[in-house]
């Protein structure tokens, strides 16, 4: 069924344990390409963002085999350079595969990535940084031409910490004479995941997780294995659905750390929260209070993806939950939803103000981008009635069964 169907007004109990990271796996896929490696990638969320990397991967030629959530991918096969529009705009995780291209191939043809509408995306720091290593890139319209007689090392200020911009060069560096120094470099936990398994692999790369990393040599070794790291994403938005919804709920082989400003604002929500090294336990009452105001930043700062979710998570919170979002120009799409059902959230620039109501009602409501979508499933979790929700494809990009998940927690919702 394209639409999910919620009858909310029920308590969430139960434990789950979480998926891959979406975040983690997409960078990782693009660096099976850099290369001839055969690797196999443990705890792979089943969901339509992977799916679209393995067959970018398998355009390029390789092998890739997905099963019971391992993908073993063999690169060996790899063998050639460019990837068609169709397979680009699925995702704005296609633009992972130049960085890697340029370091196996020296070359690629590829278009300007697709991806969930969050306001404008450019690229420009992925091309600025790749043509300082050396590349030569020309974008003509929407079509990416790059080459290059031999990537170098040099030093590469990021004028803003831009995950994808991190990811790209790294992998590109795999293909680079001498060293690649990043400064101002994302420091997303995503991105410490990907240098773990290039060490695996044997690159010379550290500093992961600080602003500067650096990728000096590689002496690639022919296989890896890896597991994901958790998605902190995936868990902060359970959290929330508990948290709004009231109940308990434990999260397990999850790092609390990785999303520890989402902790924060729904313990001062009111929750009760106990963490442990890769455990979370959530109580709530579904009486919460309007956390103190939510500025979206850079890692280690409160991540953007959470901020739709925590939205939903307030919307019959008492008081007022003023939300701030710095890294994307148009991510409060939902919050047009959200009024359909009887919030009170109105936008100045970049500031929401959701003012918590009594009362939400069911309504049908339409999915517009991932994380957007994945808050209107709260939304309509704490709604009287029944919600429906339209174009599910954009919250099946990241999670990899959001029903099969709430329903374990007594969430009453099919689709
Ligand atoms: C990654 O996107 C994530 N996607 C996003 O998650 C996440 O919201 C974002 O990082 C921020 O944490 C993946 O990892 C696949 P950025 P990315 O480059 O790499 C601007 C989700 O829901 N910018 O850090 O695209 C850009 O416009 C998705 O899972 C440039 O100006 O994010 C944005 O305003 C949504 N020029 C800001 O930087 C560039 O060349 C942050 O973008 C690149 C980015």
């Amino acid at each position: 069924m394209d639409i999910f169907c919620i009858r909310g007004g029920t308590p969430l109990h139960g434990r789950i344990a979480l998926h891959g990271a979406k975040n983690a796996a997409l960078p990782l896929l693009a660096a099976t390409l850099a290369t001839g490696a055969r690797c196999e990638l443990h705890d792979c969320p089943d969901i339509s963002d992977v799916t679209a990397a393995c067959a970018i991967l398998r355009h390029l030629g390789c092998a890739v085999e997905q099963h019971g959530g391992i993908v073993a991918v063999d690169a060996g096969s790899a063998c050639r350079s460019d990837i068609p529009a169709e397979l680009m705009r699925k995702m704005r995780a296609a633009v992972l595969f130049l960085g890697p291209l340029l370091a196996r191939f020296g070359t690629a043809e590829l278009s300007l990535p697709g991806g969930c509408v969050l306001g404008a995306r450019p690229i420009d720091l992925h091309l600025r940084g790749l043509r300082r290593m050396g590349a030569e890139i020309t974008l003509d319209g929407e079509h990416i031409s790059a080459r290059t007689d031999g990537l170098h090392g040099c030093t590469v200020a990021l004028p803003l910490p831009s995950v994808g911009a991190t990811e790209n060069l790294i992998l590109a560096a795999l293909g680079c004479r001498g060293t690649l120094t990043l400064c101002n470099a994302a420091r997303e936990p995503e991105i410490a995941d990907l240098q773990c398994y290039l060490r695996k692999l044997g690159a010379d790369i550290s500093g992961a997780g600080t602003s500067t990393v650096t990728v000096g040599g590689f002496r690639p070794r022919p296989f890896v294995e890896h597991t994901i790291m958790p998605d902190r994403i995936v868990a902060a938005t359970i959290l929330c659905a508990a948290a709004a919804c009231g109940g308990e709920v434990e999260l397990q082989d999850v790092d609390p750390a990785h999303f520890s400003t989402v902790l924060d604002s729904l313990s001062e929500a009111g929750c009760a929260i106990i963490t442990a090294a890769s455990a979370v336990r959530l109580t709530s009452d579904g009486q919460l209070t309007a956390p103190r105001p939510v500025v979206t930043q850079p890692y280690p700062g409160f991540p953007t993806d959470a901020q739709p979710p925590l939205m939903a998570a307030c919307l019959r919170a008492k008081g007022t939950t003023v939300f701030t979002e710095n890294i994307f120009t148009n991510r409060y799409r939902h919050a047009e939803e959200f009024r359909r059902l009887g919030a009170a959230v109105s936008i100045e620039g970049r500031v929401a103000y959701v003012t918590g109501v009594e009362r939400l009602t069911g309504a049908p409501l339409t999915a517009s981008d991932l994380r957007g979508g994945a808050a209107l499933v709260i939304a309509g979790l704490l709604a009287q009635g029944t919600a429906y929700i339209g174009r599910r494809e954009y919250i099946d990009r990241g999670y990899e069964d959001i029903v099969r998940d709430l329903r374990a927690l007594g969430a009453r919702i099919k689709g």
